[in-house]
C-alpha cells in the first residue's frame, strides 16, 4: 500500500504528498521456526505448518500486505514471549520503528530524485515510543505537533493525537487535554489563512466523522446494531472543531474514521477525509488542487 502510494506522485503528477497518521501495523503475526528448521504461522483463518523456506515467502509477504508484521521466532523465543507480556510490547515497537525507518528511507529515495516532499503524521495506532525514533529527511518531513512552511504560499500544521476511542489506542487524550495541547501547536501558525491544518482525527459533528457505535464491554469492541443495522454516531474531536471554526484555515486534512468519505465547510475552511479501505488492498485519497488563496478543487481517488 506504501508502495502504491508512493507511484502516486508520478501517476497524478503532484507537487507534493501527505499522510495524515496511522501508518504502523495493528498486530504482530508471529511465524514459527521449529527445530527440523521448518515454519508455522496462522493468517487469513488458516494454520498453515511444516513450511519451507520457499514455501513461507509469500505467505510472509501476504502477511505484511495485510498490515501486520510477520515476526520469525525460534520455538525457545516464542516461549519467552508468549510468557511475559512486555517483551510482545517490546517487540511490537521494535518493528514499528523498523518499519518506520525502512518507510521514510524508501520515499527519500523515490521523492529526492522528483524533487517532490512528503508531509506526514502519527495517528492514535502509531505508539509515541516508535514516532520518537521518526527524524525528516530532505523530502520526508515529520510535521506531528510543528509547523512548517509547505510551499512559497502556505504553512501547514500537523497534529496527529485523538479524542479517546473504544480501542484504547497508544496516543489518545481525553477532550480537556487535547485541545490546551493543540492550542500550543496553533500559536506557532504565523497566518491562518494560508494555513492548512492536517489532524489525525476529523471535527465532531462534521459529516466526516461518522463511524459505527461499538460496545466497549466486548474485547474487541463489537457494533451496535439496531433492527438488523449497524447504530452509526458522530465521533470526532470537540476540540478540534472550535479551533477550525475560531481561526478558519484555508484547509484541514483528517484520517481515523475508515468508514467516512467525505468534504465539509465550517465558514471559509475546506474539511477533507478520504477514509480507508487498505485491508481490502485498496488506496483511497484525495487530490487538492491549492492556490495561494482559496482550495481550487478536489477530488477523491481510489486504486
Ligand atoms: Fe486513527
Amino acid at each position: 500500500m506504501f508502495r502504491k502510494f508512493l507511484s502516486t506522485a508520478d501517476f497524478y503528477q503532484v507537487d507534493a504528498l501527505l499522510i495524515a497518521g496511522d501508518v504502523t501495523a495493528k498486530t504482530i503475526a508471529p511465524i514459527v521456526q521449529d527445530r527440523t528448521g521448518r515454519f508455522r504461522t496462522k493468517f487469513s483463518g488458516k494454520t498453515w505448518e511444516g513450511l519451507t523456506e520457499t514455501e513461507l515467502k509469500p505467505i510472509e509477504q501476504a502477511i505484511a500486505d495485510s498490515g501486520q508484521y510477520p515476526a520469525r521466532l525460534t520455538q525457545d523465543e516464542y516461549d519467552a514471549i508468549r510468557s511475559e507480556p512486555g517483551r510482545i510490547d517490546a517487540l511490537f515497537t521494535k518493528m514499528m520503528i523498523q518499519q518506520i525507518h525502512r518507510w521514510v528511507e524508501m520515499a527519500e529515495k523515490h521523492l529526492a530524485p522528483r524533487g517532490i516532499p512528503l508531509f506526514w503524521i502519527g495517528g492514535n495506532d502509531d505508539k509515541p515510543e516508535a514516532l520518537a525514533q521518526v527524524q525528516s529527511t530532505s523530502h520526508v518531513r515529520y510535521i506531528d505537533e510543528a509547523v512548517v512552511p509547505f510551499d512559497e504560499d502556505h504553512e501547514i500544521l500537523g497534529f496527529g493525537w485523538t479524542n479517546p476511542s473504544p480501542w484504547n489506542t497508544p496516543r489518545e487524550l481525553p477532550e480537556d487535554q487535547l485541545g490546551p495541547r493543540l492550542n500550543q501547536v496553533l500559536k506557532q501558525v504565523r497566518d491562518p489563512e494560508h494555513a492548512i491544518y492536517m489532524m489525525h482525527a476529523p471535527p465532531f459533528g462534521t459529516g466526516l466523522d461518522i463511524a459505527p457505535k461499538l460496545d466497549s464491554s466486548f474485547d474487541p469492541p463489537r457494533p451496535v446494531t439496531q433492527g438488523g443495522q449497524e447504530v452509526l454516531i458522530p465521533v470526532g474531536v470537540h476540540s478540534f472543531r472550535e479551533a477550525i471554526k475560531e481561526t478558519q484555515p484555508l484547509l484541514t486534512l483528517h484520517g481515523h474514521i475508515h468508514e467516512t468519505r467525505n468534504s465539509a465547510k465550517i465558514g471559509r475552511s475546506l474539511l477533507i477525509d478520504p477514509g480507508s479501505e487498505y485491508s481490502a488492498g485498496s488506496l483511497r485519497g484525495a487530490i487538492i488542487n491549492l492556490e495561494p488563496k482559496r482550495v481550487l478543487s478536489h477530488q477523491f481517488t481510489t486504486g
